[in-house]
């Protein structure tokens, strides 16, 4: 297994080029599922997650190809199998966002429950209500929900919570069902309005993404389409932490700043200076960072996959900060380590209470999730002398080319063959 030697203390100075998101992908690759004609996206990220959606939709029949480093095409002329195994929905949970566009197109859908995951219990039981709402007979048996449907009907539909992965479930599901869906209490991220986007382009017909209530009149059948996915809020941001950690200054090329307006606000509450240029975002951090208090929630708040890299970063500011998590119950799994690090962090409940240090110092580390290694790769960078990241699976899986980027702006970083045992 491959793990990460940082050689910290280096301000990183530069042009950052971002990728397309990760988040944003994902559903619109199960999109295909819901045409025969091909679909052609641009500013697909080469992931781990995008092979293991790939190898899932090669399961159920979608043939693709790249045609370019981020250019691919789909296509889902016969669905040869409505059966999504229980190795590839573990492996990613997204994979669970297959159940709807599966059973608008073929009427039936086998699809394994994911189960709980690092960050928390993570239940689909509002993917699953949704799509009953819209008519469809759906048993949990074996560890695999079977539904089956004749032809969905739209309605009215409540989310309890904004879920990323019900809105996108139901929409895929809405948009070839009989009538008109209503979803109210929508989740609002760029990557759902991303995937909506994409959906009108095949010739659905949605209204209000973007907004807490998407109403979707369902058509009869979608066709082909090309699209550029957006680029990574989550990349860029996570970028704009590792300028102002290391005391550097990054250009972040084609920001979506429009997507990142609490981030930018609290990062320039606690001291770091965010300017429009070039088309991009300069990112610096000139003053001593100051505290800051943050809460994690649904956007358009301060997103939870941005909270350990903040942590990282605060736990160098001068000052206590304080960051609620009110999204995922036992996301903070990287304080422990960051600890190890030389952080003073104290976790009570949702909370934790960071004391900014004069230093952290590098450090054997392992992480438990894709944000939480990022966060510990931020802190490498600020930290005196070497760290050791182990299971770079998890940033394999969500950053692209993270190495390269982070090194072609100075960092000294280089990944090796693990020999330890974990
Ligand atoms: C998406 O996960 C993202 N994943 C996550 O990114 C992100 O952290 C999360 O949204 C929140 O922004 C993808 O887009 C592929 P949710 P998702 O359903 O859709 C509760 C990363 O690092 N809930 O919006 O699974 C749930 O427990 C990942 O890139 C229910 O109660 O998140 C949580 O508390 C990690 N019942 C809250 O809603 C349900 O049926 C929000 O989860 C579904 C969710």
């Amino acid at each position: 297994m491959d793990k990460l030697i940082i050689l910290g203390g280096r301000p990183l100075n530069g042009t950052i080029r971002l990728s397309g998101s990760k988040n944003a992908t994902l559903p619109i690759l199960m999109a295909s599922l819901l045409t025969e004609e091909p679909i052609r996206l641009s500013n697909v990220p080469r992931l781990g997650d995008v092979r293991t959606a790939l190898a899932l939709l090669a399961t159920l029949g979608v043939a693709h190809r790249w045609l370019g480093d981020h250019e691919l095409e789909l296509c889902a002329e016969q669905i040869v199998s409505h059966d999504a195994p229980y190795h590839l929905v573990k492996t990613m949970r997204a994979s669970f966002v297959v159940l709807g566009p599966l059973l608008a197109r073929v009427r039936k859908a086998r699809v394994a429950t994911p189960g709980g995951c690092a960050i928390g219990a993570r239940p689909v039981n509002l993917h699953v209500a949704g799509i009953r709402a819209l008519g469809a007979r759906v048993q949990l048996r074996h560890g695999y929900f079977e539904a089956h449907a004749d032809r969905l009907t739209g309605t009215r539909i409540w989310l309890d919570t904004p879920s990323v992965g019900a809105t996108e479930n139901i929409l895929m599901a809405a948009v070839l069902a009989r009538g008109r869906t209503v979803i109210e209490n929508a989740a609002r991220e760029p990557e759902v309005c991303d995937l909506a986007g994409m959906l009108v382009a095949m010739g659905a017909q949605i209204r209000g993404a973007g907004s807490h209530v998407i109403v979707i009149d369902g058509v009869e059948r979608l066709h082909g389409t090309q699209h550029r996915i957006i680029t990574d809020r989550i990349e860029a941001a996570s970028m704009m932490v590792a300028a102002a950690i290391t005391g550097g200054s990054l250009l972040i090329r084609d920001t979506p700043a429009e997507h990142l307006e609490a981030v930018i606000a609290k990062l320039r509450e606690a001291g770091v200076s965010v300017a429009p240029e070039d088309g991009g975002m300069r990112v610096a951090a000139p003053r001593p960072l100051q505290p800051v208090e943050l809460r994690t929630l649904p956007y358009p708040g301060f997103p939870t996959d941005l909270q350990a890299q903040m942590m990282a970063l605060l736990a160098k500011a001068e000052g206590t900060s304080v960051i609620n998590e009110t999204v995922f119950e036992n996301r903070f799994m990287h304080a422990p380590e960051l600890c190890r690090m030389g952080a003073d962090i104290v976790i009570k409940g949702p909370t934790a209470i960071v004391r900014g240090v004069a230093r952290l110092s590098g450090a054997p580390v392992m992480a438990t999730d894709l944000r939480a290694s990022m966060g510990l790769v931020l802190a490498g960078l600020a930290a005196e002398g070497e760290t050791h990241i182990s299971r770079v699976y998890h940033l394999d899986r969500g950053y692209e080319a993270l190495e390269r980027k982070l090194a072609g702006a100075g960092a000294e970083i280089e990944r090796v063959k693990d020999g330890s045992a974990e």
